[in-house]
């Protein structure tokens, strides 16, 4: 699933360029791609992939693993939820502050068009986000043809990080806990698996395990986790997931995993 080095490849501070709230207790922080000491600046990112993210000044030792949102000539966003300090920070952070980044690290989603070499035709594409776990799938899915995919999004309350997405999507499916905008539910009352050849989610841990059951006889379903990690290079082994082949490490030998293969 990965055509290049999952480990991380540049390290640097990048300056904050803006960081504005898109609902409670999330923000967009939008970073230059241009490192602040000038010594170079960020590779573009495969969709999917995620960077350690930490401010300066941190009272956190750590950066923590968040997930490429968006990334232009001058610019790559984050979409990041207030957790504990490490988040809180970066969701504090000023314009003109630094941020130090690591990365980008980890897998990324296979295309369809790689999915579908060889076959009949074209696939049938869901791309699923709950919460904050929009953000690699959303990210994703405009790197997509356009009109080529439906996109499912779940929130408790007001939706966020779908700019571009109703523009794009052959169908864009809003879900939310308290009605306020979309249908009122959760995934489950909007989704149908058996009208798909793939499918693609990022979500907290109960909807995967919704996804990956609800997709067991989809040909490709793919679950992006969020593990808590450490190190983010392969090494500490703090990020395990228990696959059918055995551990594997969210940081470089996911985030991105096989539905039918990782244990949940
Ligand atoms: C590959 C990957 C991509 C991610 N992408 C994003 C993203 O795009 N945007 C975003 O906001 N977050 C993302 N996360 C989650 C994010 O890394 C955590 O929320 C963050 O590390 C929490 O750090 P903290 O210092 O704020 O909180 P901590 O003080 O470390 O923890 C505060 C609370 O949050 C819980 N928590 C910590 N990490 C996680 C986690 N990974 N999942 C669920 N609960 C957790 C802890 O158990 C604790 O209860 C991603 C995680 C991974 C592994
Ligand atoms: S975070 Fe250290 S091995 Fe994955």
């Amino acid at each position: 699933m990965c055509d290049h080095d999952a480990r991380p490849s540049s390290v640097g501070s990048f300056a904050v360029i803006s960081r504005e709230p898109v609902a409670e207790g999330v923000h967009r922080l939008v970073l230059s791609r241009h490192a602040a000491d000038s010594a170079g600046s960020l590779d573009a990112p495969a969709p999917g992939q995620f960077y350690l993210l930490r401010a300066r000044p941190s009272a956190v030792l750590l950066g923590r693993p968040i997930s490429v949102y968006a990334f232009d000539d001058a610019s790559i966003s984050f979409l990041i939820l207030e957790r504990g300090e490490g988040s809180r920070e970066l969701c504090s952070a000023l314009p003109g502050s630094l941020v130090d980044l690591l990365g980008p690290i980890g897998n990324r989603f296979m295309t369809p068009r790689e999915l579908a070499a060889g076959g009949t035709g074209p696939l049938r594409v869901a791309c699923l986000g709950g919460g904050i776990g929009v953000a690699p799938v959303a990210g994703f899915a405009l790197s997509l043809e356009p009109g080529t995919f439906d996109f499912y999004a779940s929130f408790r309350s007001t939706p966020y990080g779908l700019e571009g997405i109703a523009d794009r999507a052959r169908r864009l499916v809003v879900t939310t806990e308290d009605g306020s905008a979309g249908t009122k539910g959760m995934l489950p009352a909007v989704f149908d698996a058996s009208e798909y050849d793939v499918v693609y989610a990022c979500g907290p841990t109960p909807m995967l395990r919704y996804v990956k059951d609800a997709t067991a006889s989809v040909p490709f379903s793919f679950l992006s986790l969020e593990q808590h990690m450490a190190c983010g290079a392969g090494a500490c082994l703090g990020c395990t997931v228990r696959t059918t082949g055995g551990n594997r490490r969210c940081c470089v030998d996911g985030p991105v995993f096989d539905a039918k293969e990782v244990l949940l």
